[in-house]
């Protein structure tokens, strides 16, 4: 049985390109038209209505913004009810819903390190996209919710939809995007909103009355945004503590990769790099790195390979390891460039390398959307040695403009990339979190580097692989039909 027409309500703490601070801003923001832009072949006649909610955050620039209020209601609160509005808006011709209301303050940021703020702002904002379709009228066959921030609604909804006919027959589905960050902090959030801890449920002690534990427990799936994420999740490597609640629901558990926009990443058409090329062209690509180099102030030179890292300082995306790995490998030939901001003393001890080895070595500390894409586009390999990545872009970025990646073999990174091997392959990987071990992929990929015929070969593999949101977008469809019907089972 086919549900047609199928309603999905799509909430999420950023989406770009109104607001974007990490990876689940660039999902939330091209999965919804990639869901919408399918064929109806797929989607059948009344094609799928997808309806994006977000927060109102103050970072959202209104001055070329036309927004109209479309709903306005009460939540409830121990402290007594607080008014919500949601107004309606387009961006690039998409409609988008934004909530409002004082706990999302127009000026605090997206995410500030008190994690009570932030509990009382998504919380609110998570109850608050659930009476905005119901004020609304607009019953959904689907709630989707992503990571810690917007799992109060799939909780709420559970404890409301046996008793209500408007979300009987609403399926939620909860994506996580970074396991991680599991709303610690927020707990009191939730009891002055009415949200009680769970004690029926299999959840450890600890984590009853969390965010994104409790929307494990509460959803009727959960997908990690890559196949082998969705299994680690399940291991104690990686399950931040709730491996074994998570292996209680693996039949409910699944992946499915995210994917790029192949319009925005595109190297025969993207306005930052000085020369446009396709696997027809790549010969022009050299010319790239050389105004790279010059960029950079790095003397010209088209053998030396360029190794590149593009990152968050963040623990998780391993720099430490990076600096460490490459300082073991200082005496081979290659210069590198690091472009990334955040933790202060992963910078530091990145600048700490570019000190010693000032020739070889350019970190460049600051947020640069368009630097990024020159090096893509100029440099030899990207560097992401991570911890754990449940995706990853930089990797797939990376292979579509011929910057080949040397990943450590977790999550997406996994699924993406592909041992270089005689002939075959797209990148080189690693398994332990080891500076000595990512050393030693980076010396493989230096050794193959040398020989410029089986480089190439690399990089045009690279760039062929496809990885645009339309396969993935089929999966959510097929996974959102299937939810909805088993829900009107129910
Ligand atoms: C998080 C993960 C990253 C993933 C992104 C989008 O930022 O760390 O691996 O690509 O979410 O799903």
């Amino acid at each position: 049985m086919m549900i047609s027409g199928l309603r999905v309500l799509f909430i999420a703490a950023e989406a770009a390109p109104l607001v974007k601070v990490g990876g689940l801003a660039d999902v939330a923001g091209s999965l919804p038209r990639a869901l919408q832009a399918l064929p109806i072949e797929i989607t059948g006649a009344k094609g799928i209505d997808v309806r994006v909610v977000l927060p109102f955050h103050g970072a959202i620039d209104r001055t070329n913004l036309n927004f109209r209020p479309v709903a306005a209601f009460t939540i409830s609160h121990a402290s007594g009810p607080i008014p919500g509005q949601v107004f309606e808006t387009k961006v690039n011709g998409f409609t988008v819903y934004l909530v409002s209301g004082p706990p999302i303050m127009p000026e605090a940021p997206i995410y500030t390190s008190d994690a009570g703020v932030d509990g009382i702002k998504y919380t609110f904002f998570s109850l608050a996209a659930l009476e905005f379709v119901r004020a609304t009228n607009w019953s959904p066959h689907i709630l989707h919710a992503h990571d810690w921030h917007t799992s109060p609604a799939v909780y709420a909804l559970s404890l409301n939809r046996n008793h209500s006919s408007f979300f009987a027959h609403t399926a939620t589905l909860l994506t996580v995007h970074n396991l991680p960050y599991l709303g610690v902090g927020a707990q009191s959030a939730l009891q002055d909103y009415g949200l009680p801890p769970d004690y029926k449920g299999l959840l450890p002690e600890w984590a009853r009355q969390m965010p994104l534990p409790l929307g494990l427990l509460s959803a009727d799936h959960i997908n990690a945004v890559s196949e082998t994420y969705a299994q680690e999740m399940m291991t104690p490597e990686f399950g931040s503590g709730l491996d074994g609640f998570l292996r209680t629901r693996q039949d409910s558990i699944s992946g499915i990769l995210n994917g790029l926009d192949m319009q925005s990443w595109d190297p025969q058409t993207d306005k930052a790099i000085p020369v446009n090329f396709s696997t027809d062209t790549l010969v022009e690509r050299k010319e790239n790195k050389m105004r790279l180099q010059a960029e950079l102030s790095m003397g010209p030179n088209p053998r030396i390979p360029l190794l590149a890292m593009i990152t968050r300082m963040d623990h998780q995306k391993g720099v430490d390891l990076a600096v460490e790995g490459l300082r073991q490998i200082a005496h081979l030939p290659w210069r590198a460039v690091i472009l990334g901001t955040g933790d202060p003393q992963l910078e530091t001890m990145a600048r700490d390398l570019a000190a010693e080895h000032p020739t070889k070595v350019h970190v460049i500390t600051r947020f640069d959307g368009d630097l990024a894409r020159r090096i893509y586009a100029g440099a030899d390999m990207i560097l992401v040695p991570s911890r754990y990545e449940p995706c990853g872009l930089t990797q797939m970025i990376g292979m579509r403009y011929g910057c080949v990646p040397v990943v450590r073999a977790v999550g997406g990174l996994k699924d993406t990339v592909g041992e270089y091997g005689d002939g075959e392959g797209t990148g080189f990987l690693f398994a332990e979190a080891n500076p000595a071990v990512f050393a030693d992929a980076v010396s493989r990929a230096l050794d193959v580097y040398s020989d410029q015929r089986r480089w190439r070969g690399l990089q045009l593999r690279g760039m062929q692989q496809d990885f645009s949101w339309k396969q993935s977008a089929v999966k959510y469809f097929e996974l959102y039909q299937q939810l909805a019907t088993d829900r009107v089972g129910v």
